[in-house]
């Protein structure tokens, strides 16, 4: 069985303990540390930026997992690979608003421009876009985040639909694709995802909220 990747969200973290609630994961078995990036425009909510990427890279260990809910997110890659992404996954929709050749330009210069900088490419749809849209990118990308609530907020409920979207994207694309899931995750819903073939969780809630972070850690594996 191939290694799952649990990427728990710092969304769910207390903002003013957030160290002590990273080192909290990391020595419970994280694999990743998910950062939700949110500019209060592509999503109603705004989160955290390049100044607190940059902090926490000099707290923790584990890969840098960033998630850009942002418009004109071109404008920030260097920035966001500078402070310490590791991975750095951008929203199809944030790029894509005529779907025209231009867009599919746009995606694909995104995807160089992060790997310019040695750092894994994601690109991400929302539960209503259909997977056959990212299959022009498959094989230039490392990692497709298959959203399961509607992006802006942590603790909404798992949308069941959405991870039908995996096996289709899975039998497009190359062997070593990250294929990760974001949202209402837990040790039933991740279930469902990884029987999908989904390789990568992330959950906010389900973690940050249990009183046994190892435990629910290694339910999701
Ligand atoms: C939602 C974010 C998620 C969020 C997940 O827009 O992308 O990463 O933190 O939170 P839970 O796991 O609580 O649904
Ligand atoms: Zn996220």
């Amino acid at each position: 069985m191939s290694k799952i990747y649990i990427s728990p969200s710092i969304l769910s973290a207390d903002f003013a303990n957030l160290e002590r609630d990273i080192k909290l994961v990391e020595n419970n078995g994280a694999d990743w540390i998910h950062i939700d990036v949110m500019d209060g425009h592509f999503v109603p909510n705004i989160t955290i930026g390049i100044p607190v990427v940059k902090s926490i890279k000099q707290v923790t260990k584990l890969p840098l997992d960033v998630h850009l809910m942002i418009e004109n997110p071109e404008k920030y890659i260097e920035d966001f690979a500078n402070a310490g992404a590791d991975i750095i996954t951008f929203h199809y929709e944030a790029v894509a608003q005529s779907h025209s050749e231009l867009d599919s330009e746009s995606i694909k210069n995104i995807i160089k421009q992060i790997k310019s900088f040695g750092v894994k490419a994601g690109l991400s749809i929302k539960p209503k876009t259909s997977p056959e849209v990212l299959y022009p990118y498959l094989k230039d990308l490392d990692l497709v985040l298959v959203m399961t609530v509607e992006p802006g907020f942590g603790g909404q409920k798992f949308m069941e639909d959405c991870a039908e979207k995996i096996p289709q994207i899975k039998s497009n694309a190359p062997e070593n694709l990250i294929i990760q899931v974001d949202g209402g995750i837990n040790d039933v819903t991740g279930k469902i995802c990884t029987l999908n073939g989904a390789n990568s969780l992330v959950a906010g809630n389900y973690i940050y909220k249990s009183d046994d972070i190892k435990k629910a850690i290694d339910s999701l594996r």
